[in-house]
């Protein structure tokens, strides 16, 4: 029979992918997304949009449902056999800003999903992690293995604290669980407030952008396609063992300066530069790379996507999403 799958968050960037990705796979897929208002909902609604243009889109429900509101997610009664838990507040930068509604979403909200999970006997789940748990980790590519007990936002923490309290579910309760930590997703459907997807918006037309830091700041940009492959290997590998907790590094382990990053989106764009210069962030890592050996080994994950590929692809839809 059909597995179930629980997303969380499914309206975002990377759950709407991943629901596509399961249903075409055959996969029957509960939904839950509360719009949180990092971003605008109009956005996500255009993400389910596109879900429910699936050829299975039979197979997929959804419900407006906030995983910090127990009765709201407990309203849920489909038999679920894996929870993909995607639901965030995500961003480094505005978790500086308030880190209490980071620590709310992110560490009690992750914890009803694992208290759900544990009434209704769900055993697996599959958690997205970040790279930003690594820090101003000084030694490349990361690896599994290395220290992460130096976080530098509110947002890297509730991350690292999301993995603990997975582990610890894991321990008392038998849930089987893969962390994986994803490094700078991109690809349509983009969150509005990340990198790529404001540069493309504002060299397209024809205005500066602003460039934090030199440029010389590195980061293992991931394919989004690539990204819920990754996912999926992830799911498959739960469903066919038991007794696992695995943490797992998502990457390309292939980082590109910010400069190069820049430069290729000027070029494919073939638009004039036009760039200020301002100082960096505090709590901008300075740089990502992931060691994806153990993802390699573990569970056949292999990027397709190089970066100039997936901007071309991400260019060609903003085009089009602006028609
Ligand atoms: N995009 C990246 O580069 C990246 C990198 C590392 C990790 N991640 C992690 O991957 C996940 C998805 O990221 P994304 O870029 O798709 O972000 P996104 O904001 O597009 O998706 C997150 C979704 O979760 C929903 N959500 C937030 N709070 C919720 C709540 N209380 N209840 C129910 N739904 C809620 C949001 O409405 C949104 O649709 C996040 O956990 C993020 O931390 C993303």
């Amino acid at each position: 029979m059909a597995k179930k799958i629980l997303i969380t968050g499914a309206a975002g960037f990377i759950g709407s992918h991943l629901s596509e990705l399961l249903l075409t796979e055959g996969f029957k897929v509960v939904g839950l997304d509360n719009f949180d208002s990092f971003y605008s909902k109009e956005l996500k609604l255009a993400n389910l949009s596109s879900i429910q243009s699936n050829n299975n889109a039979a197979n997929f429900s959804f419900y407006e449902v906030d995983i910090c509101n127990k009765e709201q997610l407990y309203s849920i009664q489909d038999d679920i056999d894996l929870v993909v838990h995607i639901a965030a507040k995500a961003g480094v930068r505005p978790s500086i800003q308030n880190p209490t509604v980071y620590i709310d979403t992110n560490i009690n909200g992750t914890q009803n999903v694992l208290d759900f999970m544990r009434e209704r006997e769900v055993d697996k789940i599959v958690f997205a992690s970040s790279s930003s748990i690594y820090g101003n980790n000084k030694k490349t590519p990361f690896s599994e293995l290395d220290d992460v007990g130096r976080p530098i936002s509110p947002y890297a923490f509730t991350k690292r604290a999301n993995e603990l309290q997975i582990h610890t579910y894991h321990y008392l309760y038998e849930i089987d669980a893969i962390c994986l930590r994803f490094f700078t997703v991109f690809g349509p459907r983009q969150r509005p407030d990340l990198a790529i997807r404001k540069f493309i918006s504002l060299i397209q037309n024809n205005e500066p952008i602003e460039m934090y830091g030199d440029g010389s700041t590195g980061r293992d940009y991931t394919y989004v396609q690539d990204t819920v492959a990754g996912i999926l290997l992830a799911i498959n590998y739960l469903v066919n063992h038991k007794k696992v907790y695995e943490i797992v590094n998502l990457g390309n382990s292939k980082p590109l300066s910010l400069r190069e990053m820049i430069d290729t989106i000027y070029e494919v764009l073939g638009k004039e530069k036009n760039i200020k210069q301002l100082p960096m962030q505090p709590g901008d890592v300075e740089q990502t790379f992931a060691d994806i050996s153990k993802a390699k080994e573990l569970l056949n994950y292999s990027p397709k996507v190089g970066f100039k590929e997936g901007i071309s692809r991400f260019i060609e839809w903003h085009k089009l999403s602006k028609k």
